[in-house]
C-alpha cells in the first residue's frame, strides 16, 4: 500500500479519558482547527468515537497513533498476538494502517524484542508506518537496541517538571524522537511563579509557554484538550520563541516531579 511520507506534527491532540459524544466532539474540533496528530490508545476505550471524527480530514494527513499492553500479549505466541491486537486497533478506528503503534509500558522481564519483531512485519504489511514504545528508561531501551530491536518513538512524561535531559541525550544519539505525554503535567505546573512571569513578559498563556518550550527543544507533545479555547491556544505557538535566556529559565524549573503513579511502569530500572 502506498501512504504518503510525513512527519509527526509538532502539536498533537491526547485523548486519555475522552469517551462517548465528548471524545467524538473535542477530536473533529481538533481536526477542524488544524491538529493532525491524534494520539489514542486501546486501553483509552475510545477508538471507536475517534473512528466517528477521523472521517473529517483525509486520512493521509493524519498521524494516528495508538498503544498495545505487555499484559494483553500471549509470550508463547507473540506474533498472533501482536497481529490480533494490531488488527482490533485497525477495526475499532477504522482504518487500513496506523502511523504509530506503541508498546504502552515497558516489562524488562519478557522478551519485548519479539514484540518489535512483530511490529515490523506489521510494518513489512503495510499496517503500520512507525514502531514506537513508553515509558522506556535508557535501560529499557538498551535492552532493545542489544537485541537489534529498533523503534522510531518513544513516548514519555516530559514537562519543565521532569525534563527528562538524559533521555533526550541518549535518544538524539540513536535516532530516536521522545514525544512528550503530559506536557502540561495536567495543568498543574501552570501556576508555577517562573512560568506565569513568562507567559506576562511574552503575552501568551502559561500552557502556551510551556509548549513552546518543548518546540524549541523540537520534541512533539500531545497535550489533552477539551476545551475549544484551550484547544486553540495550544496550537497558537508559531509568532513568538523563548530567548535562550528564557529557555534556561525553564530548563532550571526541573524538579524530577511524575503526575504518572510510580508503579505505572519501571521508572526506576
Ligand atoms: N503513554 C502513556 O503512558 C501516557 C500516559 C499519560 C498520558 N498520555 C497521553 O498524553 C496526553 C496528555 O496528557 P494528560 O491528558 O494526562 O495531561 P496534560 O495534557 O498535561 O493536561 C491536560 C489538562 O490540561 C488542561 N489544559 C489543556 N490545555 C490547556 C491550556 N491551554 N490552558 C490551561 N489548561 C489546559 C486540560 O483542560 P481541559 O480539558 O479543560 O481543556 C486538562 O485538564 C493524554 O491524553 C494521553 O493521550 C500517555
Amino acid at each position: 500500500m502506498a501512504v504518503k511520507k510525513k512527519m509527526i506534527p509538532l502539536i498533537g491532540l491526547g485523548t486519555w479519558e475522552l469517551k462517548g459524544q465528548e471524545c467524538i466532539d473535542v477530536v473533529s474540533e481538533a481536526l477542524e482547527l488544524g491538529y493532525r496528530h491524534i494520539d489514542t490508545a486501546l486501553s483509552y476505550e475510545n477508538h471507536p468515537y475517534i473512528a466517528k471524527a477521523l472521517p473529517l480530514v483525509p486520512r493521509d494527513e493524519i498521524f494516528l497513533s495508538t498503544k498495545i499492553h505487555l499484559e494483553d500479549i500471549d509470550f508463547n505466541n507473540v506474533k498472533a498476538s501482536v497481529f490480533t491486537l494490531c488488527h482490533r486497533c485497525l477495526n475499532e478506528l477504522k482504518v487500513e494502517y496506523l502511523d504509530l503503534l506503541i508498546i504502552q509500558a515497558p516489562d524488562h522481564e519478557l522478551p519485548m524484542e519479539k514484540v518489535i519483531f512483530a511490529m515490523e512485519r506489521l510494518r513489512d504489511q503495510g499496517k503500520v508506518r512507525y514502531i514506537g514504545v513508553s515509558n522506556f528508561t535508557v535501560h529499557h531501551m538498551m535492552d532493545l537496541l542489544r537485541h537489534e530491536a529498533y523503534f522510531a518513538f518513544n513516548q514519555v512524561e516530559f514537562h519543565p517538571y521532569l525534563n527528562q535531559k538524559m533521555l533526550l541525550e541518549f535518544c538524539a544519539m540513536n535516532h530516536i524522537q521522545l514525544i512528550a505525554y503530559r506536557p502540561l503535567g495536567k495543568s498543574r505546573i501552570l501556576t508555577d511563579p517562573v512560568i506565569e512571569f513568562l507567559a506576562k513578559k511574552y503575552q501568551k498563556s502559561q500552557a502556551q509557554i510551556v509548549l513552546r518550550w518543548l518546540l524549541e527543544k523540537k520534541v512533539p507533545a500531545i497535550p489533552k484538550a477539551t476545551s475549544k479555547k484551550h484547544l486553540k491556544e495550544n496550537l497558537e505557538l508559531y509568532d513568538f520563541s523563548l530567548t535562550a535566556e528564557d529557555m534556561i529559565l525553564m530548563d532550571a524549573l526541573n524538579r524530577n516531579i511524575r503526575y504518572c503513579m510510580s508503579d505505572f511502569a519501571e521508572f526506576g530500572y
